[in-house]
This record gives structure tokens, sequence and C-alpha cells, in this order.
């Protein structure tokens, strides 16, 4: 599937304003997005029929979200960010004294500290250093051992782009009788996901980076055969089945990913990220990945040939739509990009670039036009 940038950047309001490449920190709405946004809390619903349609408009999210990631509706639920899906299943999980969870020391901490949580418990959690920005199988290998119950890994690093391989992480966790949970947020929207393929057991993703959708929103995938074996900490009335009546009490959690659910959710913001997500996936995710491998190879080709040094990983299988390059003063280079209206980031050292499917071979070429040559 071929993408009609032109036809498309008419959606993206941004566009006219900024060369926009800053999608790994937020994506600007599509216009739709916006609108759905707004017809939500235009018509918050105050008629009969207004829970019948909030729950269509939830089932609608459901089905869509599983599309995305090849789960079935059952096993998704809508979160308010990815520190939030990730929390409720490290919470959840049968762990205990003496067990570790292991990880690389390149997670953003959304992905980090939910684990940490579990010291309380006895749990350990395993950082081990990462290689050219991400998790190697290698060392994952040895880092593994009989009390490790958790591997978790972000499918694209935030600081690097580092593509990790998910399906031989998945691999290892499936021979080993290891929970694989998987922080989407920086991969989702921007590459083909599919939780089946990869053996994922729980993934978590806020909807407001790739997928282009509101702040406050998210998914959280968790496997079907799983859902039994985790009790929520955190209940309300969403949360369980209940009785007939309200004062009829009843904890019996929700037989799917929705006991994860605990009350009144961000409506508006799910309806935004419903329409988010279909038109990403109307676009054609593989088409995306193909459009930014195609930006992304303009970006270093031109980065290189001014001599700055590329931060992420070159192997094309571990590369993504994220590009961190080498700067001696970050936030000096990203604010005067910023006023020549290039919108990127600095983080630890380099700049990050990361376009999407809308930008522009000119669009990325103007970081290197706006910085100069490296001296
Ligand atoms: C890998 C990764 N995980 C999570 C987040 C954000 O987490 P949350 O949705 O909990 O704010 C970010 C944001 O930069 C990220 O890069």
């Amino acid at each position: 599937m071929k993408i009609d940038v032109e036809k498309l950047r008419a959606e993206i309001p941004a566009t006219e304003e900024y060369a926009y490449l800053n999608h790994a920190v937020v994506s600007p709405l599509p216009r739709r997005v916006s609108e759905a946004v707004a017809r939500f809390v235009a018509d918050r619903g105050l008629e009969p029929r207004f829970y019948t349609r909030w729950q269509e408009l939830e089932d609608m999210f459901r089905q869509a979200a599983a599309r995305l990631i090849h789960a079935e509706p059952e096993e998704i639920t809508f979160v308010h960010s990815t520190a939030e899906g990730l929390n409720a299943v490290a919470q959840s999980l049968p762990l205990a004294a003496g067990d570790n969870v292991v990880l690389c020391d390149v997670e953003y901490p959304a992905n980090v500290y939910p684990w940490m949580n579990l010291a309380s418990k006895g749990v350990e959690t395993r950082i081990i250093p990462h290689r050219e920005g991400g998790l190697s199988i290698e060392d994952l290998e040895e880092a593994v051992d009989d009390h490790t119950r958790v591997v978790t890994v972000s499918s694209v690093e935030f600081l690097t782009g580092f593509h990790n391989d998910l399906a031989r992480i998945g691999t290892l966790c499936r021979e080993r009788g290891i929970y694989f949970a998987v922080d989407a947020i920086q991969s989702l929207g921007m590459i083909p996901m599919d939780v089946r393929a990869y053996g994922i057991d729980f993934l978590a993703a806020g909807g407001y980076k790739w997928l282009m959708g509101p702040l406050g929103t998210g998914l959280l995938y968790v496997r079907q055969e799983l859902i039994e074996q985790l009790r929520p900490v955190y209940v309300g009335a969403s949360s369980v089945v209940g009785g007939k009546g309200f004062l009829d009490y009843d904890l019996t959690f929700q037989p799917d990913a929705t006991r994860f659910k605990l009350g009144t959710i961000n409506k508006a913001g799910m309806a935004g990220l419903l329409v988010a997500t279909e038109f990403l996936m109307a676009v054609g995710i593989e088409a995306i990945e193909a459009r930014t491998r195609h930006l992304t190879d303009v970006l270093i080709a031109d980065l290189q040939r001014r001599g700055y040094e590329i931060a992420s990983c070159l192997r094309p299988e571990r590369r993504s739509a994220i590009v961190s390059f080498v700067v001696p003063d970050p936030q000096t280079a990203c604010a005067t990009l910023h006023e020549q209206g290039v919108i990127v980031a600095p983080r630890e050292g380099y700049i990050r670039v990361a376009p999407h499917f809308y930008n522009t071979e000119a669009e990325v070429l103007r970081v290197g036009d706006v910085l100069g040559d490296a001296r």
C-alpha cells in the first residue's frame, strides 16, 4: 500500500506550522481525532441510551486495539498511561520473595519502577547493561535463572530507537516458563505488532505517541490464558462481574482484561484513540514502517555526510523511526532547531529525531540544514 503523503498531511494541522519530528514524545492530533474528542465532550450523552453508547464505544475500541496487535478484544482494556498498565500487571502477578524480574538499563522509567516497587515483596529487579542501545539475547540468557519470573522490555527503546528482537525474547521466555511483558508505546502505530507471534503475555502502551491519540489514553493487553492468574490490587465497580443490583456486592473479577478497569474511564480520550487507531490501520502499519524507514535513511545519510555520529544501532533489523545522534550541547541545538520550526527532543546527550509517515524528505533534511556540519 502506497501512502498518499500530500492528502494525509491535510489531516494534520501541525504540518502548516512545523517540521514536526518529535513523535517519540507526543504526536500532533489528526483533525479527525480532535473532532472525535470534541464530539464526545459536546455530546456527553445526557439521554437515556448513554450507557449503551458508551459500552458500544468501548467495545469498538477494544476490537480496534485487538486488531492492531493481533489479540482478542477480551484481552484488551483501556488504560490512561503505560505505567498504569505495567503497574496493574506487576502488582497482580503471583510473585514472591526470591523471584526476580530482568530488564535492561535503557528502559524508560515507566517500565522500571513498577518492577522495582516489588522489592517490598522481596522480588529482585535485575538490570543488565544494554548492547547497541537495546536488550541483548546473549546477555539475557546469562542473566535469567530458575527464579526469573518476568522479562520486560520496550518493543522500541525510547533513547536509541533500538528495535528489540521480540520473537527471540519471547521464545526464550516460553522455553523457560518466564512471563514476557512489553512496553510498546514506542512502536505501536510505527511497526506491526503481533503478540501471538512473539509470545507476549502482557503489553502496555500509551496512545499519544506513534498512535496519534490524545494524552491520557492507552491500552493494556493480557493474554487470555493468564487472566485468571492475575489478582488486581485496585478494584472498583468496573473490575467485577457484580450482582444483579448495585448493592448486591460480589467480588468476582471480570473474566477478561477489564478486571483492571476500576471505574469511569477517559471516554472522550478513548473516542479519540479509537479514531486514531483506525486511521493508522487504514494508512497501513507496514506502509508506515516502510515510509519511516525511507525518511530515516535520508536523515541518517545526511547527518553522516555532515560528520555527526549516529547513536542509534544501524543494523537494519534493529532500526526504527527513532534516530538519535551526538551533538556537544543537545539543549542548545534543540532550542535552535525549535526557533526554526523544527521540533525534535534532547535526550541524554543526544538529539532524538522521530518522523512519522506524513513527514517529508525536505522536513527531515531541515535538521542538518539548521545545525550545519559537525565540528
Ligand atoms: C518507552 C516508554 N515507555 C513509556 C513512556 C511513557 O509512559 P507513560 O505512558 O506511563 O507516561 C515513554 C515516554 O516517553 C516511553 O518512551
